[in-house]
């Protein structure tokens, strides 16, 4: 579904992607790892259409993702409602005055009818339990309830990717744990979800695969998450992890202690 190869960008002669070369499949669930400026936010902005590659090919479900293809407004919405991204931070995401509009946005601008609109709007404020606050202003609401909003907005086009740059940052623990669970139960549905997360214990339980950025932007390696987060030699190679990490014998338990940022 989604294939990059040798793909390569720069900002302003900075490189953030070393070519890189990437297979996704549809209902995989997949973790970016990597620490901080590794590229992780690059490339998921790159698999949404945002930006493009300076060398290499971004190909979708076949068809090679271009600017001058992305400008074309019927491209774009297809594109746009095939794979929805959901950034780091919801301020960037949110600009009506009003939840209900800021979730309807999307579907009105897919040209959905009004009575279908309202239907949407609906069952996305009830999948994320966000109902009261349909009226509310998003400027207003918390970090946590932002980010349901923003999660509503890219649902309410039902895309089948959905990207997530770095989803717990700024959740409290309580939301953290509803939303691990809630992306367990979107994989379970079988989307197909891309998420960058410094938390290591997230991607033991939301993802299948594990693709780990080393500090040179390149991809350190690409394999399956639990085999992944065993390789401590690796994770510490790429400074996810340092020295304080312990693992108690016996227990099924793993305390890992992330790198400060
Ligand atoms: N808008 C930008 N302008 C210039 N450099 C940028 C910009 N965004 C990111 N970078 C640089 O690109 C590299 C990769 O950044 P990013 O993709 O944000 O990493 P990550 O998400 O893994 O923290 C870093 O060196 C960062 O400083
Ligand atoms: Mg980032």
């Amino acid at each position: 579904m989604i294939a990059l190869k040798d793909v390569s960008y720069s900002y302003e002669g900075c490189a953030a992607l070393k070519k890189i070369n990437l297979h996704i499949g549809k209902g995989e669930s997949v973790a970016l790892m990597g620490v901080n400026g590794s590229g992780k936010s690059t490339l998921l902005k790159l698999l949404n259409g945002i930006i493009f590659p300076d060398g290499g090919e971004y190909r979708f479900d076949g068809e090679t993702i271009t600017q001058k293809k992305m400008q074309d407004a019927a491209f774009s919405k297809r594109f746009h409602q095939r794979i929805g991204f959901v950034f780091q931070n919801s301020d960037t995401q949110l600009f009506c005055s009003d939840v209900y509009d800021e979730i309807a946005f999307g579907p009105r601008q897919m040209g959905m009818k009004e009575t279908d609109v309202e239907s949407r709007v609906q069952d996305c404020l009830a999948l994320l339990n966000i109902e009261d606050f349909r009226h509310r202003q998003p400027y207003h609401l918390s970090g946590g309830e932002k980010k349901k909003v923003a999660i509503a907005c890219v649902l309410a086009l039902n895309p089948e990717v959905l990207i997530f740059d770095e989803p717990l940052n700024g959740l409290d623990p309580r939301t953290q744990r509803w939303f691990v669970s809630f992306l367990i139960k979107l994989h379970e549905a079988g989307k197909t979800l891309i998420s960058s997360t410094h938390d290591l214990e997230m991607v033991q339980e939301i993802a299948d695969r594990a693709i780990l950025f080393g500090e040179d932007h390149t991809i350190a390696a690409d394999k399956p998450a639990q085999e992944l987060l065993e390789d401590i030699d690796l994770l510490k190679k790429v400074n996810l992890i340092d020295e304080y990490y312990h693992r108690h014998p016996g227990s099924t338990h793993q305390h890992f202690h992330i790198h400060p940022f």
